[in-house]
């Protein structure tokens, strides 16, 4: 299995272009199996998750065609099958969204259970309320999940977790429902306003997306014709703005929306990193030593606990105590384990990290235990003294698009081996 070897202590210097974001791309394409007639959408990450979903889009019978390396267009029209029971699909966490896509396109849909990344228990059981709310049964297996209905009727969902999966996959759902459903306690990620703003383009009525109250009135149709470009992704933005500070770098992070990095700019601040920001880039400059700092991880406009172990990973250079404080995932705190193979000094009590700073790591072979842990693993590589081994890195594959090769422009020392 591939492995990155990167050799620590090169300063990361120059441009990095952000690519399109993974959770969005997930929840458009998804989308896009809503629309009658071709689609086009561009700024598409190229990425193990999407190759992924966008080769079960095919099976089951969308037409999908590659206009360059960032776009694709997509002809849903001839989709009349939900059964998309591939294997493939158990390793992608948003196998989830054909539920909400096909319910009123196919009446019946059928897929693996969602897996995704170790994260936690990530249970369902809000997207199971709400479908069965809109008026569809849902039938659980020991391995697969099946969603039918004759026809969905618009209703008001309370949602009792903030969840951004059970958001999206809802909203698409109640697009082609009867009359009007209302999302309360919804989640107001990027990507949901985004799903929305695809949506809307291609014919939806949908309201609120980006507050906690969604309001999505039925239409009868979507149509294609239109070109849509997917947001830049804010968490690959937010590993490049760590790895910068983090080896005492100077980089311009360039295709994104600084607004989406609020909840990060204000913690590096914190730390002494100096931010500057224009229209669409983010300049982050380090040369200074590195202050604690505490982050607790929340919904959106909170800080995101996909980058939080990014996070743990700086802190491990700090001049003082850390406390990390997870909140959405369980499990999400087991990195820590392979920062102290480096020798960090970390303490977990449940889902609270105490990190001591340590002016730098070691380097040692770790492991990518999920794909933003893997992206904590390359950072404390980047910074560690000697050569870091990061082994399992197809979950890192999952979410990003040629790390190594913008790493490696920007001065890192890192390379793939088999
Ligand atoms: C999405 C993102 C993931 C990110 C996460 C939180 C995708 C493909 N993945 O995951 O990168 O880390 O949002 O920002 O977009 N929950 C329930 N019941 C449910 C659904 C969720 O209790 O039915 C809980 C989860 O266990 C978790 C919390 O709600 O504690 C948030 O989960 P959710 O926002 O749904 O995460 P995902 O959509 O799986």
């Amino acid at each position: 299995m591939d492995q990155f070897v990167i050799t620590g202590g090169n300063r990361l210097v120059g441009e990095v272009e952000i690519s399109g974001a993974k959770n969005a791309a997930l929840g458009i394409l998804s989308a896009a199996l809503l629309v009658h007639g071709p689609c086009r959408i561009e700024n598409v990450p190229n990425i193990a998750d999407v190759r992924i979903f966008l080769n079960v889009a095919q099976k089951i019978g969308a037409v999908v065609e590659k206009v360059d390396e960032k776009a694709f267009y997509i002809n849903s029209s001839g989709i009349n099958s939900g059964q998309a029971v591939f294997s493939e699909l158990r390793n992608i966490r948003s196998s989830y969204y054909l539920l909400g896509a096909l319910i009123c396109k196919t009446k019946c849909v059928e897929i693996p259970l969602p897996g995704g990344c170790n994260i936690g228990a990530r249970p369902i059981d809000q997207h199971i309320k709400g479908f069965e709310a809109l008026g569809a049964k849902v039938h659980l297996g020991a391995e697969k999940m099946t969603l039918s209905a004759d026809k969905l009727i618009g209703t008001q969902i309370y949602m009792d977790v903030v969840t951004v999966g059970a958001t999206i996959n809802l909203m698409m759902a109640a697009v082609l429902a009867d009359g009007v459903t209302v999302l309360e306690n919804a989640a107001r990620e990027p990507h949901i306003v985004d799903v929305a703003n695809f949506l809307n383009m291609m014919g939806a009525n949908i309201k609120g997306a980006g507050t906690n109250r969604i309001r999505i009135t039925g239409v009868k149709e979507l149509t294609g014709g239109k070109t849509y470009s997917i947001i830049p992704d804010q968490i690959e933005a937010g590993t490049f703005m760590i790895a910068a500070a983090a080896t005492g770098g100077d980089v311009y992070i360039r295709n994104i929306i600084p607004e989406h990095m609020d909840p990060l700019c204000a913690k590096l601040i914190e730390m002494n990193v100096n931010i500057t920001q224009e229209d669409d880039w983010i300049r982050v400059v380090r040369n200074k030593e590195l202050m604690p700092t505490d982050v607790i991880t929340l919904p959106y406009p909170g800080f995101p606990t996909d980058l939080q172990p990014q996070m743990g990973a700086l802190m491990c250079l700090s001049n003082g105590e850390c406390k990390i404080t997870e909140t959405i995932f369980e499990n999400r705190l087991q990195y820590t384990d392979q920062l102290k193979k480096m020798k960090a000094k970390i303490k977990v009590d449940g889902n609270v990290a105490v990190i001591k700073g340590v002016g730098k790591l070691s380097g040692a072979t770790v492991k990518a235990l999920d794909l933003r842990a893997g992206a904590a693993m390359i950072i404390a590589g980047l910074f560690a003294t000697g050569q870091t081994r990061v082994q399992n890195i197809e979950y890192i594959d999952r979410g990003y698009e040629e790390i190594e090769v913008k790493l490696n422009k920007l001065g890192a020392n890192i390379s793939r081996e088999l």
